[in-house]
C-alpha cells in the first residue's frame, strides 16, 4: 500500500499581550491584537505525523494514543482550507503526475513531550502541529503567515505558534479573516537570552475553557470595551518597540499590566471567572518585591509574571538575572520535582548559598503548597521538520 508521511514539531507560546474575544466565533477572528514568546521544544512541544492514503476508509486522530474526533467544527474547517491548498497545487499547470492527496482520507498522530496533567494549555502546540505536519505533506508553497490563518480556525493562539521567536496575531480589519495572520516581531536569535520559569499549581480543577470565558467577557463585561479600544492598540505598538528595543524593563512591566488587565476583565464578567487563585495571587506579591529590591539597587525589573486562562504562573526574565530569580524559587520549591541540573546546578553553592535578594522573613514560603511542578525553559524557534515519525509507512498504521 502506498502511505504518504510528514513529521513535524511545534512549540507552545505564551501570550505576553493577551488575546481574550472573539468578533466572529466562526472564522476564530479577534477582538484585539496580542503577542506572544514562542518556547522552546526541548521542554514543551508537539511532535505530529499525518499520513495520507487510498486504503484510509474515513479520517482518523489519535491524541496522545487516544482516539479522537476530526468531525468537530473546527478540524472541519481547518481541513477544508487544507485541502484547498492542496487542489490548487495538483491543479496547476506542470503538476498533472502528483499524486491526488487533496482526494485521500487523512490519518494524524499525535503526542505532547509534556504531561497533559500539567494543566497546560497544548491547544496551541497541538494546532499548529496538525496544520505545519498536513502542510508538508501537501507540499504546500504558501508562507507561514498564509498557514497561520488555517491554524487559527482551529484555535486561535495556535496561529502565533507557526513562529519562534517573538511573534504578533494582527487582529485584521476585513470581514472574510483574510489579514488575521501571525507575523514575526522579532527572530529568535535577535533577544536568545529570555528564559521561563512555568509553576504549575497542583490539582486545580478543570477552568471554564478559554473559548467560552471570552464569549462571556464579550457579552457581559463593561470593562472589556474599555481595554479593547483604549488599552491594547497603545500597547501593541510598545510591546513591539520594548522587543525590538530589548528593553526588559518595559516588556516586563506591560507583560504584567496586559496579565492583569486581562484577568480584570475575567472578574470583571458576569458571573466573574476567577481563573487566578490564591497560590497565584502569592506569586504576583512576590514577583512584585523582587521587582522592588531590584528596583531600589539598579533601577530595573527583573523579572515578569503572566497568567492564561488558569492558575499557573509563567515567568519571563533575562538570563543575567537567573540566578537572583532562582535562587528565591528554588529556596521555596526545591521539594517539588522538574529541577532539571542541567538548566540549573542548584547543587552549587552560588545558588543555594548565594545571595538572596529577598531577607528570609520577606519570603512566603506558604507558595510551596500549592505548586506541583516547576518547568524551566526558553525562547525557541518555530514548528521543524522531524524525522522521528509516529506512524509506520509499511503497514500506514500509528507506530
Ligand atoms: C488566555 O486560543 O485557547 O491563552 O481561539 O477559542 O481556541 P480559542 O482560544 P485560545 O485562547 C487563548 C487565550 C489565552 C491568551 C492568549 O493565548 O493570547
Amino acid at each position: 500500500m502506498t502511505v504518504y508521511t510528514a513529521t513535524v514539531t511545534s512549540p507552545v507560546n505564551i501570550a505576553t499581550l493577551k488575546y481574550w474575544g472573539k468578533r466572529d466565533t466562526k472564522l476564530n477572528l479577534p477582538t484585539n491584537s496580542s503577542i506572544s514568546v514562542t518556547l522552546s521544544q526541548n521542554d514543551l512541544r508537539t511532535l505530529t505525523s499525518a499520513a495520507c492514503s487510498e486504503e484510509y476508509e474515513s479520517n482518523r486522530l489519535f491524541l496522545n494514543r487516544k482516539l479522537e474526533s476530526m468531525e468537530t467544527p473546527r478540524l472541519i474547517e481547518v481541513l477544508k482550507d487544507l485541502k484547498k491548498l492542496r487542489e490548487k497545487v495538483e491543479n496547476s499547470e506542470g503538476n498533472e503526475h502528483l499524486p491526488k492527496l487533496s482526494q485521500l482520507n487523512l490519518l494524524i498522530v499525535s503526542e505532547n513531550n509534556f504531561p497533559t496533567a500539567a494543566g497546560l494549555a497544548s491547544s496551541a502546540a497541538g494546532l499548529s502541529a496538525l496544520v505545519k505536519a498536513i502542510s508538508k505533506l501537501y507540499e504546500l508553497p504558501d508562507s507561514l503567515s498564509e498557514i497561520s490563518k488555517i491554524a487559527r480556525k482551529g484555535s486561535g493562539s495556535a496561529c502565533r505558534s507557526l513562529f519562534g521567536g517573538y511573534v504578533a496575531w494582527e487582529m485584521g480589519e476585513l470581514s472574510n479573516g483574510e489579514d488575521s495572520k501571525a507575523v514575526e516581531i522579532a527572530p529568535l536569535e535577535h533577544w536568545p537570552n529570555i528564559k521561563a520559569l512555568i509553576l504549575v499549581v497542583s490539582a486545580h480543577k478543570k477552568d471554564v475553557s478559554s473559548t467560552s470565558g471570552m464569549q462571556l467577557t464579550v457579552k457581559t463585561s463593561d470593562l472589556f470595551n474599555y481595554r479593547i479600544n483604549n488599552i491594547v492598540p497603545q500597547r501593541f505598538e510598545e510591546m513591539k518597540k520594548s522587543i525590538l528595543e530589548k528593553d526588559f524593563n518595559k516588556f516586563a512591566e506591560l507583560t504584567m499590566k496586559d496579565s492583569n488587565s486581562f484577568h480584570s476583565t475575567c472578574l470583571d464578567s458576569y458571573p466573574p471567572i476567577f481563573y487566578l487563585n490564591d497560590y497565584s495571587r502569592r506569586i504576583i506579591r512576590l514577583v512584585h518585591l523582587i521587582n522592588e529590591k531590584s528596583v531600589k539597587e539598579n533601577g530595573k525589573i527583573i523579572v515578569a509574571y503572566t497568567f492564561d486562562a488558569g492558575p499557573n504562573a509563567v515567568l519571563y526574565y533575562e538570563e543575567e538575572n537567573e540566578k537572583t530569580i532562582l535562587n528565591v524559587f528554588y529556596k521555596i520549591l526545591s521539594e517539588v520535582t522538574g529541577w532539571d541540573a542541567q538548566k540549573f546546578d542548584f547543587k552549587n553553592q552560588e545558588y543555594s548559598k548565594g545571595q538572596l535578594i529577598l531577607s528570609d522573613e520577606e519570603i512566603d514560603y506558604s507558595i510551596k503548597d500549592g505548586i506541583s511542578r516547576v518547568i524551566l525553559t526558553q525562547v525557541g524557534p518555530g514548528p521543524q521538520d522531524s524525522e522521528e515519525s509516529l506512524i509506520d509507512v509499511a503497514s500506514g498504521k500509528p507506530k
